[in-house]
């Protein structure tokens, strides 16, 4: 497995649309297998190829607490079928916008219909933490960051700091 290297805001790659895959065969399980090292690495309880640069609709997510077992999970071409009208809040954070995190209302329930690992037609539905995550990655797959569901005042003080912080980085570097 390899470690990929996790593109952050404001690399244009992020606003691209992912497309749909054609099959699941064993270069898209290596894929699944490098993200999950990555995030798991990150660490982070989600991932979608867009955010290691490949713009294929692939997401992976593993939302179980520290001290249980790990439970990864891979969608492929996960799409959305339904949402309940009922919301629920979560502060989210993503790895492409280091340290930044903010309250998003999302639906709290969704059914979703996917590939799994192995190409399986599959269908769940997700509540709860595992329904805010499942749409944050979709949303990486249109090229949204959890940022644009915050007003422009919010997104500009975040993207500000971001921008910040990459300074002082080179800084450093220098
Ligand atoms: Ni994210």
């Amino acid at each position: 497995m390899t470690l990929k290297q996790i593109l952050t805001e404001p690399n244009k790659i992020l606003r691209e649309k992912s497309l749909k895959v054609n099959q699941v065969d064993e270069d898209l399980q290596k894929l699944m297998n490098d993200m999950l090292e990555t995030m798991y690495a990150a660490p982070g309880i989600g991932l979608a190829a867009i955010q290691v640069g490949v713009l294929k609709r692939v997401i992976v997510l593993d939302i179980a607490p520290k001290d249980k077992p790990k439970n990864p999970m891979c969608f492929v071409n996960p799409e959305i079928i339904s949402k309940s009208e009922n919301i629920s809040t979560y502060e989210e954070g993503c790895l492409s916008l280091p340290g930044q995190f903010a309250e998003i209302d999302r639906p709290d329930k969704c059914y979703i219909k996917y590939l799994d690992y192995y190409g399986q037609l599959k269908e769940i539905e997700a509540y709860g933490m595992l329904a805010t995550c499942i749409q944050h990655e979709i949303d990486h797959l249109e090229g949204i960051l959890f940022i644009d569901h915050l007003s422009k005042l919010k997104k500009t003080m975040i993207t500000k700091k971001l921008s910040k912080q990459k300074k002082a980085i080179e800084r450093i570097v220098v």
